[in-house]
């Protein structure tokens, strides 16, 4: 048999383990893991040069934008950042012009990207205005549902309970996962108009309104109607002890709950705005040190399943309106996460499997996406190919996304992508995007 390709000398992470190999790829499926001397006749072979090889890495929650908020990230800037970050695989959030709720434009927004994207991109689905088509949005293939508390973006009545346990009944019944914005709208709206009516205008306004217990309540409502539904709640960045202690109880009694924390809820915290002002404007905020040591120590218990980047793209004149109400929340993260959390391997604050499993494997199972997030035969041929000895400094100005800016951005960081292969495709080699937009796969999930 002669395979479309091999890729010799990899130290890839198998198992769990580091292992030195070669692997075969034949029709964009890994046909062979092995030593050199197993491996078939490949019309291409290229030596990875001992480059640490990780499965294509899944950036859970990302916006892409494009559509009615083209000029802030389209299909083909996202997806490059994504190649050139070192995922393979990204899922786009639905709050977009117009916003992804229905199967017309689920399905226009494949349509679009697929003649666009450079990985492999699944979307999200808010809730549909009409929520009997609930069924047939997810067979069109959204891999799950959205749910947005903080304000009314989907089609369901976020303030109703009831309306929110009949979507849960009928996204349990389907096996969709549902995410969660967690912060509580009501709270969060009498807050804000507190402030305003004081002309608060400032970071400590903002801080104040997204308070701790806009998080905690909104978690604990939804644990609560959420319980006699048995529907897989998966909490996006949590930020928040109290949040995600309600989270671990959940979790222990057996439920179908996950949760995320973004890189910045790790990294960075309240003090940091001090010195980054409205640039880390974000929803959930930046919190103060002792929720980010909470969110370690359940990193370390297992607490938190997955990392997503909340890649939330805005242009620079977004991030510094006059005042903080009128701020667009978010920063970018596709092009900074791998590197930080290599930089953490590096410093001995997380494992090599921890990461995988973070960025790879719990995404994978969160979202059904079986073929993918593990090196293993007969699975997709995504791959994350890092120099983790390469030494280099984030510098936003070379990002494809289009919003070139970054907390990060100087940061002394070590473990660089330097190959993103997707379904066999190289299409990031050594800082340029090599293939063509269209040439990455739109997800459609596979429903259990
Ligand atoms: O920081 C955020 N950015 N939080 C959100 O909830 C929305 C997101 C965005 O779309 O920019
Ligand atoms: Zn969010
Ligand atoms: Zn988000």
């Amino acid at each position: 048999m002669i395979v479309d390709s091999v890729l010799t000398n990899a130290k890839a992470c198998l198992n769990g383990q580091i292992v030195d190999c070669s692997i075969a790829v034949e029709e964009g499926k890994i046909q062979k893991i092995g030593k050199e001397t197993q491996m078939p006749n490949a019309d291409e072979k290229t030596s990875l040069k001992n480059l640490l090889v990780l499965p294509g890495l899944i950036d859970e929650h990302v916006h892409l934008r494009d559509q009615g908020k083209a000029y802030k990230e389209d299909f083909t800037s996202g997806t490059a950042a994504a190649a050139a970050g070192g995922f393979t695989t990204v899922l786009d959030m639905p709050n977009n012009e117009p916003v992804t709720m229905s199967v017309y434009t689920l399905r226009n927004r494949m349509e679009l990207a697929e003649s666009k994207a450079l990985v492999n991109v699944g979307f999200y689905s808010e809730f549909p205005k009409k929520l009997d088509t609930l069924p047939e949005v997810f067979s069109e293939g959204a891999v799950g549902f959205k749910l947005f508390m903080g304000s009314q973006i989907g089609g369901l009545n976020i303030d109703q309970d009831e309306d929110l346990a009949d979507a849960f009944k009928l996204a349990a019944e389907v096996n969709a996962p549902v995410a969660v914005h967690a912060e509580d709208r009501a709270l969060l709206w009498t807050n804000e108009e507190r402030l305003k009516q004081a002309k608060k205008i400032g970071l400590a306004a903002f801080q104040e309104a997204h308070s701790e217990t806009v998080e905690v309540k909104a978690i604990e409502r939804l644990l609560k109607i959420s319980d006699p539904t048995g529907v897989h709640l998966h909490f996006c960045h949590v930020s928040t002890d109290g949040g995600l202690n309600a989270i671990a109880e959940a979790k222990k009694a057996g439920r179908k709950i996950t949760c995320e924390v973004t890189p910045n809820h790790l990294l960075l915290s309240a003090d940091d705005l001090v010195h980054y002002g409205q640039l880390v404007v974000m929803a959930p905020p930046l919190r103060s040190q002792s929720h980010v040591e909470a969110l370690w120590k359940g990193l370390h218990a297992g607490s938190i399943d997955a990392i997503g980047s909340d890649h939330a793209p805005h242009t620079l004149r977004e991030k510094s309106a006059a005042s903080v109400w009128d701020v667009k929340v978010g920063v970018p993260g596709l092009e900074t996460t791998l590197p930080l959390f290599m930089t953490l391997i590096r410093k001995n604050q997380l494992a090599i499997t921890q990461v995988v499993q973070l960025l790879a494997e719990k995404p994978s199972q969160i979202y059904g996406l079986i073929d993918r997030g593990v090196l293993e035969q007969g699975k997709n041929a995504d791959f994350t190919v890092v120099d983790f000895s390469q030494k280099f400094k984030i510098d936003a100005s070379k990002f494809k996304s289009k919003a070139k800016y970054s907390p990060y951005d100087g940061w002394e960081v070590s473990g660089k992508p330097v190959k993103t292969y997707v379904n066999g495709l190289l299409v990031f080699d050594e800082g340029e995007i090599i293939a063509k937009p269209g040439s990455g796969s739109i997800i459609r999930r596979a429903n259990p």
